[in-house]
């Protein structure tokens, strides 16, 4: 059957309102949150910075010198009790907390507040050996043994129940404890595909409450084709990863369970801490930005959500020949704007205090780096940043990984002298805050969306059609343009309200369905500036085509048609060409058909279709679409097609340098240089400077107060 999306408009736009408030397992969810997170956070006090400290792994003679001296260089927080299950409880049922109480009586003494965690990271040596069952099972049969961490699977029952245990044990004795701010949960949570006995059980029940029935699972899996019909779903296995050829949609629904059990495992803990912890302390994780995984933002019972950022171990090159003892400005620009927009409220759990351990080359930053990255985490909205970690280790997995103290346990480390001038620079900025400050108008009329669904990367991924292809490398082109223009981006989910929005890009958007359709028409009618790009609406959320004609959920949004997309081998790229300037690509391009009325911005050249539409725009009701087929070279294109487009809208952008970021919050503008040259900052003139000057070295940082309007 042909599928008419003009028809089903009106119905989506319906349904739309019924699907945000239902839950739908494993799919992207609304996050629709615990109450005000802001309410954790005091307005005027902008940041606070805090430090992990281990003191298991020191004497107690010398956590009140430890304690102390994080206090004294100006830490506000310390976080502690990460992977200490072993020690918190050790013998089964028998809980030792007399230590902790010390370690959180000494905190309070010095002033510093803390944060306790959940250690399911690191289930202690008896469990691991009485219940085996609890941990990972590799695709090889092999499990996953005590002596390191994160071995436990989060797939079996027996140790997610285990586990509520202890927390609600922790719980009970520091919940309503004033000392104690908030919680993280677990580390770092990942999405485990493991070949566990419950996974297996799990994966069965989540798609018999996803299809009710096998024939609604047969059609969505497309098993008629290789006859790979099931007839139950006790049939039905975890979908091997080594295994040629397997089932991609199966694959699809597997990782979306994966994702859901992570979300799952983390709202189950939540929601037993919750059961004895008061209103005052939050909840959170802290998460690694990696955006496919999934289940950032998931876990509905957390009060908001966290990022572990590590810039230089020598595998994320920034700018210039030395540009790894910086790393690349996107990285923690990227994290800002991926975690904000989900909450509104967000902190930085880990942030690297120095060299680390753990790369591939663990150079040293570049003096001033870490400092940077401080102020960089401040300028997108966080409400703190904690620091990996106090005391650099002397025993264990990560010996050579620095901390604010060096191996003697007294000396301050360069990192720690830099974190000590950041906190001391945030409290002079503290005098200097205007509650309720106007915006920056400029900037904020350049605010921009970036549209992200997880499952379009996955998706893409099962089949790439070239292994050119990188989902968060196209969707970094668009970024880092809109980065250039000192813009502020918030990359979204489809929950959120589109209208919030001037303009808003969909970047390789592959999955669709009638309700993202209508929500898109919807937005464009209203007076949206969408910006769809290649490979956009190919497929359903099942990941099968569409029987239709290539993209056709977004031809009425584009104005025209997708006739077919070409990929070229690398070395072997070709022009696309836009007032004149000849922009390289290779790696994917959507060659396009307008039809009437929508007009041609850019066409190929160079090959058999040379003289076909690349880049189209066109007016649709109050709004504008426009649809951006090739992924350029080197994002030049996506950056020309930008800046043709604010210019049309009649927002002005400005043009840094790259590796220069400006931003703003509460009122204080932002300036950072990433780049390997001396770059100037474009400050309004009548700005008042309270940080720094507008000419910045590399790593250098320079912050100020518009005039009051
Ligand atoms: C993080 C992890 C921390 C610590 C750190 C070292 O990824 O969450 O527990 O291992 O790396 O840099």
């Amino acid at each position: 059957m042909k599928h008419n999306y003009f028809l089903t408009l009106m119905a989506a736009l319906t349904l739309l309102f019924a699907c945000q408030t239902q839950e739908q397992p494993g799919t992207q969810v609304a996050t629709e949150r615990q109450d005000n997170p802001g309410r954790f956070f005091n307005d005027s006090t902008l940041t606070m910075v805090g430090a992990y400290y281990y003191p298991e792994h020191w004497d107690p003679s010398q956590w009140d010198r430890d304690l102390q001296k994080m206090a004294s260089l100006g830490f506000e927080f310390v976080h502690m009790a990460e992977f200490a299950w072993a020690q918190l409880e050790p013998k089964e049922g028998v809980y030792d907390f007399a230590w902790l109480d010390t370690a959180v009586m000494l905190s309070a003494k010095h002033g510093l507040k803390v944060i306790l965690c959940t250690s399911t990271a690191t289930p202690p040596v008896w469990l691991s050996r009485k219940y085996p069952d609890i941990l990972i099972l590799n695709e090889d049969g092999s499990r996953w043994d005590h002596g390191a961490r994160q071995h436990p699977s989060y797939h079996s029952t027996f140790y997610r129940d285990y586990s509520m245990r202890m927390i609600a044990a922790l719980g009970a004795r520091y919940g309503q404890d004033e000392r104690v701010i908030g919680w993280q949960l677990d580390n770092e949570p990942k999405v485990h595909e493991d070949f566990n006995p419950d996974a297996q059980q799990r994966f069965r029940t989540w798609l018999r409450e996803r299809y009710q029935t096998i024939e609604a699972l047969n059609k969505a899996w497309g098993t008629a084709f290789w006859g790979q019909i099931y007839q139950n779903f006790e049939q039905i296995n975890i979908p091997r990863g080594t295994q040629l050829f397997m089932n991609n949609h199966q694959r699809l629904d597997y990782r979306r369970f994966c994702a859901w059990q992570t979300a799952s495992f983390l709202d189950e803990q939540a929601r037993t801490l919750r059961k004895h912890t008061s209103p005052d302390q939050f909840i959170t994780t802290n998460y690694i930005p990696a955006y496919d995984d999934g289940h950032i933002g998931m876990s509905r019972e957390l009060d908001f959500c966290t990022y572990t950022r590590y810039m230089v171990y020598g595998e994320k090159y920034g700018l210039g020949r030395k540009g790894y003892r910086v790393g690349p400005m996107e990285r923690i620009a990227m994290a800002n704007d991926f975690f904000r927009p989900i909450d509104q409220v967000y902190g930085v759990m880990e942030l690297q205090p120095g060299q680390v351990n753990w790369g591939q080359l663990n150079a040293q930053p570049l003096p001033g780096a870490i400092r940077l990255y401080l102020w960089h985490v401040f300028a997108g909205g966080s409400k703190f940043t904690c620091t990996y970690r106090f005391r650099q280790p002397l025993y264990g997995t990560e010996l050579y990984h620095y901390g604010i103290i060096g191996p003697d346990g007294v000396t301050t480390s360069s990192g720690g002298l830099e974190y000590a001038q950041f906190i001391k620079e945030i409290q002079t900025l503290r005098d200097q805050y205007s509650p309720g400050a106007p915006a920056n108008a400029a900037y904020e009329a350049r605010r921009t969306a970036i549209l992200y669904n997880h499952e379009n990367a996955w998706s893409i991924t099962l089949g790439k059609q070239t292994k050119e292809w990188d989902t968060e490398g196209h969707i970094l082109k668009y970024y880092s343009a809109l980065k250039s223009f000192a813009a502020p981006v918030d990359i979204i989910t489809e929950d959120k309200d589109f209208s919030a929005w001037k303009v808003m890009i969909v970047p390789a958007y592959q999955q669709v369905d009638d309700t993202l359709i209508g929500k898109l028409t919807q937005y464009v009618q209203n007076g949206g500036n969408l910006v769809l790009t290649t490979r956009s609406g190919h497929k359903t959320r099942n990941g099968q085509l569409f029987e239709a004609e290539y993209a056709a959920p977004v031809q009425n949004l584009m104005g025209g048609k997708v006739a077919f997309y070409d990929l070229m081998h690398p070395g072997t790229s070709d022009p696309v060409v836009m007032d004149g300037a000849q922009f390289l690509w290779h790696i994917w391009g959507d060659v396009l058909e307008p039809a009437e009325g929508t007009e041609v911005w850019a066409r190929y050249e160079g090959d058999f279709y040379a003289g076909k539409a690349a880049v189209t725009f066109r007016a649709l009701g109050k709004g504008t679409v426009t649809y951006v087929g090739p992924d350029s070279d080197a994002g030049d294109l996506e950056r020309a097609v930008l800046q043709k487009l604010y210019a049309r809208l009649g927002i002005p952008v400005l043009n840094l340098a790259p590796g220069v970021t400006m931003e703003y919050r509460d009122g204080f503008g932002i300036g950072l240089n990433y780049s390997d040259q001396p770059q100037e900052i474009p400050i309004p003139a009548d700005a008042a400077i309270l940080i720094g000057q507008p000419r910045l070295e590399t790593a250098g940082v320079v912050v100020w107060k518009d005039k009051a309007p």
